[in-house]
């Protein structure tokens, strides 16, 4: 059989957070039924491809990203027999689920790191880095989630987590680890399944020597990003990967893969590339330098030309690798989009539209997180202790240590944490925005009155419809071809409050975003030939001048 390895190109992505999106049975939390009870909503949106964040046996000390064992459900969210259910219910309706894959780490609760950590002669003690020490950690590399990236487990012996101490670096120079990882991943694939986002992937090859360096802070560490991201050597592991698993299904997979640059591109999901496509960061944190999220620089106090160069670029590279990207503005690690870029008192269901059609209509496959088709906003909560994520806690505890108050500091960490995309889905106007009969596992949104599903679904101005439209656009006989294949080329880039570009295929179209509060007016170096979308009910163009309205965008064949 010859394999379609193109069949995802021209489709949809949608990410769910499957514990905040719909509470089949009461207890506070979502889960798989409540998945496939939703499938139909996510149809009605036009969604072809779903990814689910972790669902496997975890003790949930980085929200199911620390697996215990790659073979079970978290009764969390149900059982097996649900996760088939959800393959089957979703193909019934032409729908693909992207499970996560996350094999740098597992959970220390996992049997080989319990077998490790009884007997560090056993074969599983070879699946992890353990290390000893007399004096201290092995090295002063500090975790993603802050301290050492180095736990001690009594002795002289420690063990390297990249991330939380919970969550223990497997060592993928082990062959017989790499064995048991493909069997696993097949496991998975003969179910059915879609394929994999896979996560945190460029971490899994570490400098050999794993000795310290330069410190990068006044707590002595460095942060761990040059010897363990996208190290020399990993393509060996990722090619093997591939080649004893994905190569052998009619799958699709999406990595996570920080810290690519773009003259790898070309190897990492170019026409042979290890992956089919992939989320570049290289645009997603503009704010984000220093040390903690209370030093980040917020929407306003940044040029927005920055997004427009670095988004552009990754573009162009995506294009010239002959590769083809993973496009997306949200995910469960970000901020709302919102935040990220335009200034709070700007903050509107307009400019959500707008920040809507400037990511959708972008070269490569859009994914949409859930409750961005609504545009949901942050969400503030009143104490440190309403947040469940660990990054939250690790940040906030920085900003404390750098002399702010808790209030300061609990400002600082609500703009930026994870927590404001994963709180629960509203589905409607009732009680916890109908996610849930009982108690929600995280607080609900207080928006939910005016911000939910069912009202937005009714009203042919809402969010929801605009990004139905983006959908539909993009899916039509018309302009699939050239939305899908067609090329990008960055236009009017004199205007600095405007990101615009040209995709031509079949047919030429143009998308125009202002990021102004103010009405700017722009000549255009051609004619519309048929205005496509709006986020107002009107376009003011007069021959080749255009007035864009505040935050306005505009899509048009040209
Ligand atoms: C990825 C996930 C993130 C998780 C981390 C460690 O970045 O998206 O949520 O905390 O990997 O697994």
């Amino acid at each position: 059989m010859t394999k379609n390895k193109n069949w995802w190109k021209n489709k949809i992505a949608y990410e769910i957070y499957p514990r905040s999106f719909y509470d089949s049975n009461g207890d506070g939390t979502g889960d798989l039924k409540g998945i496939t009870q939703k499938l139909d909503y996510l149809k009605e949106l036009g969604v072809d491809i779903i990814w689910i964040c972790p669902v496997y046996k975890s003790p949930m000390d980085d929200g199911g990203y620390d697996i215990a064992d790659y073979y079970s459900i978290d009764p969390l969210f149900g059982n097996m027999e649900d996760m088939d259910e959800l393959i089957r219910e979703a193909d019934k309706r032409g729908m693909k689920i992207l499970m996560d894959l996350v094999i740098n780490h597992c959970s220390d609760e996992h049997e080989w790191f319990q077998k490790a950590l009884a007997d560090p002669n056993c074969e599983e003690a070879e699946y992890f880095y353990f290390r000893t020490s007399k004096n201290g950690p092995p090295n002063n590399w500090r975790s993603m989630f802050g301290g050492s990236a180095w736990e001690h487990v009594g002795g002289d012996r420690y063990y390297l987590h990249l991330f939380s101490k919970k969550q223990p670096d497997l060592n993928w120079e082990n062959p017989k680890l790499r064995k048991k990882i493909y069997e696993m991943v097949n496991y998975w694939l003969d179910k059915g399944l879609g394929g994999f986002r896979i996560d945190a992937i460029t971490h899994i090859k570490k400098e050999p020597t794993l000795s310290s360096l330069p410190p990068d802070g006044p707590d002595g560490m460095v942060a761990c990003f040059g010897p363990t991201r996208n190290y020399p050597g990993i393509g060996e592991f990722l090619l093997e990967l591939r080649q004893n698993t994905f190569d052998k299904y009619e799958c699709m997979t999406v990595a996570e893969a920080a810290g690519v640059p773009y003259e790898q591109f070309g190897e990492y999901i170019g026409e042979n590339g290890y992956f089919d496509t992939m989320f570049d960061f290289s645009y997603s944190e503009l704010y984000s330098y220093g040390h903690g999220w209370h030093t980040c620089k917020k929407a306003g106090e940044w040029p927005i030309v920055w997004l427009r160069d670095k988004m552009f670029a990754s573009q162009l590279a995506t294009e010239k690798a002959g590769a083809f990207g993973a496009v997306f503005f949200e995910n469960h690690d970000y901020p709302r989009a919102m935040t990220k870029y335009i200034p709070d008192k700007y903050h509107s269901p307009t400019a959500q539209k707008m920040l809507g059609n400037l990511f959708f209509f972008l070269r490569g496959i859009p994914f949409i997180y859930q409750g961005q088709e609504l545009g949901m906003t942050n969400v503030r909560m009143d104490s440190i202790d309403d947040y469940n994520d660990i990054s939250t806690k690790n940040h906030y505890r920085i900003a404390l240590q750098d002399g702010l108050t808790e209030q300061e500091a609990l400002d600082a960490v609500a703009r930026y944490s994870r927590d404001n995309a994963r709180v629960p889905f509203p589905w409607s106007n009732t009680k916890n925005g109908g996610f849930t009969t009982g108690k929600p596992w995280l607080k609900v949104h207080p928006d939910y009155p005016q911000l939910n599903a069912e009202d937005q679904m009714k009203d042919p101005g809402s969010v929801y419809r605009f990004y139905q439209n983006l959908i539909a656009i993009r899916k039509s006989e018309a302009y699939n071809q050239t939305l899908t294949y067609g090329s990008i080329t960055p236009i009017l880039l004199e205007y600095e409050n405007v990101i615009a570009y040209q995709r031509s295929g079949e047919k030429n179209i143009c998308v125009i975003c202002s990021f102004s509060h103010d009405s700017q007016t722009i000549n255009l170096p051609f004619k519309f030939k048929k205005i496509l979308l709006s986020n107002y009910p009107d376009v003011k163009i007069n021959g080749e001048r255009l007035e864009l309205l505040p935050y306005q965008s505009v899509s048009a064949e040209i």
